[in-house]
Order: C-alpha cells, then structure tokens, then sequence
C-alpha cells in the first residue's frame, strides 16, 4: 500500500499555514534562542511526556540558569532536581556535557551540527532539535511524532522500527523540511503530531492536510504506523528493607550499569521470583545480614513499577535494629538527610504512601 503521495510541497505549506492560524500550543521553550535551554528542554524531553516535564524544566532553569551554573552544581543536587523523571543516564550525561562545555568551550554552547551531535546524550533527533531551534541549521527532527504523521499523510505501512523504516522516514522529513525555517517548521510539525494527528482518536474532523492525506483517503489513519517489534519484559523482584535505629535508616547509593544508577536505596535483596509475606517475616535473609537482633515493624503490599525494558515488582520491609550494627557496603542517614537524596520513582511513591510510619 505505499503511495508516496507527490504532493510533498502541500504538505510543508499547509502545515506551516496550520502553525501560523491554528497552531496554540504554548511551551515555555519555544520561541527560546539560549541553547542551553533549549538543550536543557530537549534532554527533558526525549523520554517525558511534554506535560510531564514541563515542572522540571521551570525548575531546572530557576536553579541553574546558566550552563556554567549547572556544571558547578553538586551532583546530588542535579539527581534530586531529576528525581521523578526516570531514564536517568540523561542526568549523567546533561551533567557530563555542562561540565564539558562549561571548561573546554569556555561556555560556549557549539552551533555546529556535528559538534553538537558529538556532545554525550545528544543523537541525531535531538541535535537537529537544538541545532534548528538555536541556529536555524537546516536538519529535520526525527521522533515518534514524525514517524506517525509522515506514515499517515503518505500512508507509508513499513515498520517505522525497521532498517528500511528508519532510512524511508528519515529521507522523507528531510525532503519535506522547509529549509528557509527549519525551527518554525519542526517545532510545527511535533506539535501537530501531539495536539491534531496523535496517537489515538486523531483529529481528522478538523485536520488542514486531511484533503491530501493518503491514509485518511483510504481509510487507515489508525492502523498506522507499523511497529515490527514488541518489547519483551524482564520481571524482577526487588525487596528493600528499611532498617531503623534511633531515627537513622541504612542506605547506599546504587552501583553502575543497572538501572537507577546514581539514585540511592535501602538495604536491598533481589529475588528472581516472588518472595512470600510468610517468606519475609521468617527473614531468613536479615538473619545472615544482621544477626537475631531485629524487630519486623511491618511488610507492604506488593509495589509495581513498568519500565521500558523490565517491569519491577516488590516490597518494602520495616525493620527495627535492636543495636547499632555496620552493614557492609551501606551506611545510616538521618530522616532529614534521606529527604535529600535522589530515589527512584519506585522507592518515593512508596515513600510518599508511607510518611507516617517512616515519620519523614
Ligand atoms: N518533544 C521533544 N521536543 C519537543 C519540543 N521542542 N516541543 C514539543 N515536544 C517535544
């Protein structure tokens, strides 16, 4: 069924026409020219829902209104600020790359495509982003907003996760790019993606290119676009028991190469099944680690959290230390200093339900 409709010229002007006399879709970053900012907005956003991240971004500029002031920052600062967020290699590397520009380019964000393709945690969708928005660089974005509207406008079936996909889709935007306005028309053409030709119920009744869309003229508008591949998830089972003595709890920051790198967390066991209420009073575990002298204050309900690649499942565990102990590769904080640390979405949710018996 692919048709590559020749009218790809329509398509550029109407939907620059649309963004003049119907585009309201109002973000603090657009229109903005400091590319750090707009660097800052597209971390942000390449795994956040625009909703989502637009707090994060206010407060990231409020506290760091320079990228000079960011590369400065303690880094647990920077990782609190993110906590929420999740994927949180983006906080490495936006940390990374302010230290970079801030040194080695005495601050100066680079205006080159390549250089700033070649900054850690930039690929080629965001630096076409920053490099149209900032300096006019005359490079299409290529995200999921694209894939849905080019495969629907030119009712194109091949998987947008394909090789073939990939190299279709990407010739096609840079083809259909108005290259006298690369910022106006990208910014254009995501925000038709997310506010008339969305995911789901699109809204075709009021669409500008419905005349020359392909799909919605034969019909296919919601069986597109095509993905090859279904993401299959790993289950793991995280048990966190929080051990308290005279007000301090026991805590570590998480090691490298799994997930929540950098945030912090209690004293873990990772099953690779479902442990049982009955299995975790009899504590076993907390026995080997800690010895008899122990009270278990309360066990609750089975937490979930989906990630993208694993679905995460487990308990929290309050425990009650007799006498102080050391805990090898752990260390105890006050109530106070936990409310500072970086946690991962599925310990702060746990966290936010539980306030009074943690008294935090
Ligand atoms: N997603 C990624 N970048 C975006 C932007 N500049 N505006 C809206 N959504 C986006």
């Amino acid at each position: 069924m692919m048709a590559i409709n020749t009218n790809k010229r329509y398509f550029s002007k109407a939907l620059l026409k649309w963004n003049e006399e119907a585009n309201d879709r109002e973000m603090p970053w657009k229109g903005e020219k400091d590319p750090y900012k707009i660097w800052l907005s597209e971390i942000i956003l390449q795994q956040t829902r625009v909703d989502q991240g637009l707090n994060y971004y206010n407060r990231f500029v409020k506290t760091f209104p320079t990228i000079n002031q960011l590369a400065k920052a303690p880094e647990t600062k920077v990782f609190k600020l993110w906590e929420g967020l999740g994927y949180y290699s983006r906080c490495k590397n936006l940390i990374a790359t302010a230290k970079y520009i801030s040194t080695e380019l005495k601050g100066k964000f680079p205006d080159k495509y390549e250089d700033i393709l070649s900054l850690k945690g930039v690929g080629p969708y965001t630096a076409a982003a920053i490099g149209s928005f900032a300096f006019n660089l005359p490079h299409a974005v290529v995200d999921g907003n694209v894939f849905r509207v080019l495969s629907r406008y030119f009712n194109i079936d091949t998987p947008i996760d394909s090789n073939d996909g990939k190299k279709i889709f990407t010739q096609l935007a840079d083809d259909l790019l108005d290259k006298k306005l690369p910022g106006i028309y990208n910014q254009a053409l995501m925000d038709f993606g997310a506010t008339v030709c969305k995911p789901q119920q699109p809204l075709c009744g009021e669409c500008v290119l419905r005349s020359a869309c392909e799909a919605y003229l034969k019909g296919t508008v919601n069986l597109l676009p095509i993905k090859e591949k279904s993401i299959i998830k790993k289950e793991r089972w995280l048990y966190y028991f929080i051990i308290e003595h005279k007000g301090k709890v026991f805590v570590r920051k998480r090691p490298a190469n799994d997930i929540w790198e950098n945030l912090y967390e209690f004293v873990l066991l990772e099953n690779n099944s479902a442990l049982s209420e009955e299995e975790l009073q009899s504590s076993t575990y907390l026995k080997k680690k800690i010895g008899e002298a122990f009270k278990i204050i309360q066990i609750s309900k089975e937490h979930r959290q989906l990630l993208t690649h694993q679905t995460i499942k487990g308990r929290f565990i309050h425990v009650e230390l007799g006498k102080p102990l050391p805990l090898e590769g752990y260390y105890t904080v006050s109530k106070a200093e936990i409310k500072k640390l970086p946690f991962p979405k599925f310990i702060t949710l746990y966290l936010k339900d539980k306030n009074v018996s943690l008294n935090l």
